[in-house]
Parts: C-alpha cells; structure tokens; sequence
C-alpha cells in the first residue's frame, strides 16, 4: 500500500461529517486546512464555506488534491510554517486534524493564528494522545516504556504523541475559548473497542514499521512487541481509551 492509497483508507474511517457539525460554520467563511494530506476534509468544507486552502508539504498529496478539487478550493504544497499569513486577509477557520502534532512549537503557532483571526473565528483540532500505548494491552511488559517514550516525545520536536491530550490548555493559553470538547471520540482505527478490522490491522501494520525511534528505543524486542500489538488490537479484550481528542474553539 502506497501512502495515497494508505490516507484515501484512512477517510473512510473517520466520520468527517460529525467533525464538521459541531463547528459553527459559515457560508461566507474562508478557511486553511493545515497537513490538508488528500483533502478529504477540504472538499467537505469546500461544500459548506466561501473557499479552503489546503497546505501540506507532501508534494504527491498536493498534486492529488490539485486534481480532484472544485472551484472554491486552492492547494499549496508548503510547510505550514513557512506560509505568508498576509496572503490570507481574511481568514476565519481554520481545521488542522493530526498534523499541528508535528510542529516543535504549537504554542507560537496557535498565537499566530490567533493573531491573524478575526473575533468569532473558529479553530477545530483533532489529534491522538498516547495511542499507541492506548492501543497496547497494559498488561503488556512494554506498556509503561512505550507511554514514557509517547509522553517525552514533544522533546524531540519532530513529533508529539500526545498533543492531543494538549489542545483544549494550549488553546485557551492562545486566547481561544473552547465551545466543544471530545476528549474520548470513537474511531474505528485509533480509538475502538474490540478486534480491528483487516484493513485497519493492515494499516496499523505498516504504521508500526515506520516508528523508527520507537525501534531505537526497543532494539531487537521491537518484533515482540508489534507481534503482541497487533495481537492485541485483533482481540475481543481490546478496549477504547483516550487516544483521540477533538476540540473546536472561537476567537
Ligand atoms: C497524519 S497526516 C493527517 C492528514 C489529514 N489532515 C487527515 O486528517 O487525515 C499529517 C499531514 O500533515 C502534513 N504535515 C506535517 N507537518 C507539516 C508541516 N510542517 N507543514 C505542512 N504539512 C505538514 C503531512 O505531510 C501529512 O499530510
């Protein structure tokens, strides 16, 4: 499975829909999605609002959305760091659903938009917090190891496995007030009770042979562990914790 075909699977798994409900969207609303990957949210919200832009610097996702995209949408294939916020004068939501989680400092960045954004303006953020040791059987011997490196992970400013255990405090820290909160929401491939279905059991598969520091850090018991993993999450003991946060927030 390539990566486009690994991220087309992945949205059928989420009920965007239900996202989308809980924002207070408008019809004259122009809106950034951030890490925009194959722009499934993009074009539902390019349904509901004035125009989206898309960012992501994965250039092949880029292309693919450039392909598929209505006359409202726009894509640019940039870090989302590097993006000139006054090529947006008017910027009034913003959706940035597992990918604000890569930024070594969210905190600055929130304040950014916070900055940029108009009073009554909305900001959704979805993200996983720990859930690949919430995912992981706790009587397993790797259980503690695995949650020590998902929480000290925001360390190496690459990538945090718990930043969505963050969003509601480093919103409100930004200005924003929280008006809905999931703190458990269900999803059939990060956050779910019992056996995992075969295509999210192929997907977890080659998630887990990307995890290269998590590797490093379990060395040759690595095999033990993505055995008893997947084991784990194709039983009937398996059980949702909260490993997947959503918050929606206004200016
Ligand atoms: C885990 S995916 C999530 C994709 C999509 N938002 C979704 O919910 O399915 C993270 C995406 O963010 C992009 N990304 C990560 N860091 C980025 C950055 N600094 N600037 C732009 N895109 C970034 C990646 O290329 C990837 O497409």
């Amino acid at each position: 499975m390539n990566l486009i075909e690994e991220y087309k699977k992945q949205q059928t798994w989420r009920n965007w829909e239900n996202y989308l409900d809980v924002i207070p969207l408008k019809n004259t609303d122009t809106v950034l999605d951030l890490g925009c990957s194959v722009g499934n949210v993009s074009h539902l919200l390019a349904n509901k609002v004035s125009h989206v832009t898309g960012v992501d610097l994965n250039p092949d996702f880029i292309q693919f959305c450039d392909e598929n995209k209505s006359s409202n949408e726009q894509y640019i294939c940039s870090n989302f760091l590097d993006l000139d916020f006054s090529k947006f004068p008017c910027l009034n939501g913003l959706w940035g659903s597992f990918s604000l989680s890569y930024l070594a400092d969210p905190k600055t960045y929130l304040d950014k938009i916070y900055m940029k954004m108009d009073k009554g303006s909305w900001i959704a953020l979805l993200d996983v917090s720990c859930f690949i040791s919430g995912n992981m059987n706790k009587q397993s011997k790797f259980y503690e190891k695995v949650k020590n490196f998902e929480l000290e992970s925001h360390k190496s400013g690459v990538y945090d496995f718990n930043f969505g255990a963050k969003l509601k405090p480093l919103l409100n820290q930004s200005g924003f007030k929280v008006i809905h909160c999931d703190e458990s929401v269900h999803d059939v491939e990060l956050n779910f009770n019992g056996r995992a279905k075969k295509e999210v059991l192929a997907v977890w598969r080659a998630r887990l042979s990307r995890l290269v520091n998590l590797k490093r850090l379990l060395e040759s018991e690595y095999f033990e562990f993505e055995r008893e993993f997947l084991e784990y999450i194709n039983s009937d003991s398996h059980e949702q914790r909260d490993s997947l946060q959503f918050v929606v927030a206004i200016k």
